[in-house]
């Protein structure tokens, strides 16, 4: 059988394919180890922290959806203290590349979560910067709905490292294509397209929410055509990596993400569907490589025809 190079770049770090699992979707630390070789997966991206604990918001905080699924957990994680002193030990020992993502209510917390990350760079290879977490009222969206606040948190890491940083961006936040070119120049390295779009379903037994937040963040094949579509054209206007989530839950999904031009795929909902779908997916787009005759994966890369091809 023939071997099929997935190795992928994004500035320094190497990844040994583009598979990876999107923030918040994957525990805190070893919980899916049962069903997944952590190093297997191409790179680990961990759920939000923030400089101090947060208890996230009231229960019930997730519920399904048709084709998806909404959640308002509210960046519940124990703060940067405990990363550094629990979390950092665990992902020491996994080979592949940590990508930790963040979240602040200042920018002064952006400057500090990196400065603080950046003195861990044997273990953290990555920040992706959290812009656009809907189900945070202070701070977080508050904060984050603000353009110049946004620039100015890219700014604040950007001062603290030389490590790659991906801005994670919501269509929630206004024009993404605008605001894509404006954490770019603002020193982010690429971005993460999509995070949720907020929604709301209700209990017509209770008429209430069926989240106690009463509204979420709507994932999985529901924003699938969304998410496309904004690395899509994101990738049209800018040339620089993108990390793709939204609805990525077979390796057919991953596969068109890759044709539009992402980087890195990072599955979110499917890991509550099937938790071994990370190495699913990585098993099929191996297979669809083979079988297609492509050798290394940036052949597939951003492979979309504008015009259709005669078949
Ligand atoms: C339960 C849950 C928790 C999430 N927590 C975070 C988070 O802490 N930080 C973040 O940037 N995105 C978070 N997300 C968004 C995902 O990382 C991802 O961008 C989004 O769900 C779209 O991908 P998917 O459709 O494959 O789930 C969360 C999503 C879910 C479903």
């Amino acid at each position: 059988m023939k071997k099929v190079d997935l190795t992928t770049k994004i500035k320094n770090v190497i990844f040994k394919n583009p598979v990876t699992v999107a923030s918040g979707t994957f525990g805190t630390t070893g919980e899916y180890s049962r069903y997944v070789n952590y190093n297997r997966l191409g790179a680990i991206i961990t759920k939000t922290i923030t400089v101090n604990p947060r208890l996230g918001n009231p229960m019930p905080r997730i519920c399904e959806t048709s084709s998806g699924m909404l959640n308002a957990i509210g960046l519940q994680n124990k703060g940067l203290a405990d990363f550094i002193e629990n979390k950092i030990p665990y992902y020491a020992r996994i080979k592949s590349p940590l990508i930790v993502n963040i979240a602040g209510e200042s920018e002064g917390d952006f400057a500090k979560l990196t400065a603080v990350l950046n003195k861990h760079k044997k273990v953290v290879r990555m920040i992706e910067l959290n812009l656009s977490c809907p189900n945070v009222e202070k701070g977080g969206a508050g904060f984050m709905k603000k353009r110049r606040l946004i620039k100015q948190a890219v700014r604040a890491a950007r001062s603290e490292t030389d490590m790659p940083l991906m801005a994670k961006l919501s269509p929630e936040l206004g024009d993404v294509l605008e605001i894509a070119g404006e954490v770019l120049d603002s020193g982010a390295s690429g971005l993460s397209l999509i995070n949720t779009l907020k929604g709301m379903s209700i209990d017509i037994e209770k008429r209430c929410s069926r989240i106690a937040n009463i509204t979420g963040g709507l994932s999985g094949p529901a924003i699938k055509p969304v998410a496309l579509r904004y690395v899509y054209e994101v990738k049209k206007h800018y040339d620089v990596p993108v990390i793709a989530s939204g609805g990525i839950m077979n390796a057919r999904d991953a596969v068109e993400f890759l044709i539009a031009g992402a980087t890195l795929l990072a599955v979110g909902t499917a890991n509550f569907v099937n938790p071994r779908s990370t190495l699913d997916i990585l098993e099929g787009l191996t297979d669809y490589c083979r079988q297609q005759g492509i050798r290394q994966i940036g052949q597939l890369r951003g492979s979309f025809h504008h015009v259709r091809p005669e078949s």
